[in-house]
């Protein structure tokens, strides 16, 4: 297959940029081709404006984005947990991207795309400890949000999301939580079911 995994952080020393890393080294060992999309580092512009809402093309730094998803197979995004949900950068880049029009026309249901099915995969730094977080009921809150309520309406099947709980912890924790992205990476699956097109 081939993955691509969209990274969301300014600092390429930070855990996430290194749980990028370590996903797209297990996907390589199993086999597949990678491709890094670093919105950071290339200046990827998250704000949603008249051109998205209304203008009669689609801007060229999204189309440039489609293009990347047309091509892969599988999509890995991987960004901190902020406040409960996804920075700013993430969230524009699947506002602007994911369009209406492109990736699905309606909002019935979310097993209903315009894109093919693709493997999707959420690596979600987050700073919380694991029982914190399924105490609260945070980790059902951004799974129905985003594995059932976003991400279907982009054909992403099957989908999954990790959190990386405890990501600021000790080194010991932190490095258990490296070695599962790199499994993750290693283990993914093919994309299955979906009702979308065959080609997207
Ligand atoms: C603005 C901001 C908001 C944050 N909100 C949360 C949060 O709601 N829940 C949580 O568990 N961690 C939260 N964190 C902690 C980050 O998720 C944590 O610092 C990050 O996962 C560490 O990874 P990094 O080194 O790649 O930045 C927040 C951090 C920042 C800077």
């Amino acid at each position: 297959m081939h993955v691509l995994t969209v990274l969301d952080h300014p600092n390429p020393t930070s855990f996430s940029a290194a749980a990028a890393t370590r996903f797209m080294e297990g996907a390589q060992a199993a086999g597949h081709t990678v491709e890094l999309a670093d919105l950071h580092a290339e200046g990827f512009n998250p704000l949603w404006t008249m051109q998205d809402a209304e203008g009669d093309e689609t801007p060229a730094d999204v189309r440039l984005e489609q293009d990347r998803i047309a091509r892969a197979d599988a999509i890995c995004l991987v960004f901190p947990l902020f406040w409960w949900g996804m920075p700013s950068m993430t969230k524009g880049w699947v506002d602007r991207v994911w369009s209406w029009g492109w990736a699905y026309d309606q909002l019935d249901d979310p097993e209903l795309s315009l894109q093919r099915p693709r493997t999707g995969v959420l690596l979600i730094p987050a700073g919380a400890r694991s029982d914190e977080i399924e105490r609260d009921g945070y980790g059902q809150a951004l799974d129905t949000t985003w594995t059932r309520g976003t991400f279907g309406y982009f054909g992403w099947s099957p989908r999954q999301m990790e959190l990386l709980c405890g990501s600021t912890g000790s080194l010991d924790r932190r490095r258990a939580l490296l070695d599962r992205c790199q499994q993750i990476g290693l283990t993914l699956p093919e994309p299955s079911g979906g009702t979308g097109p065959a080609a997207g």
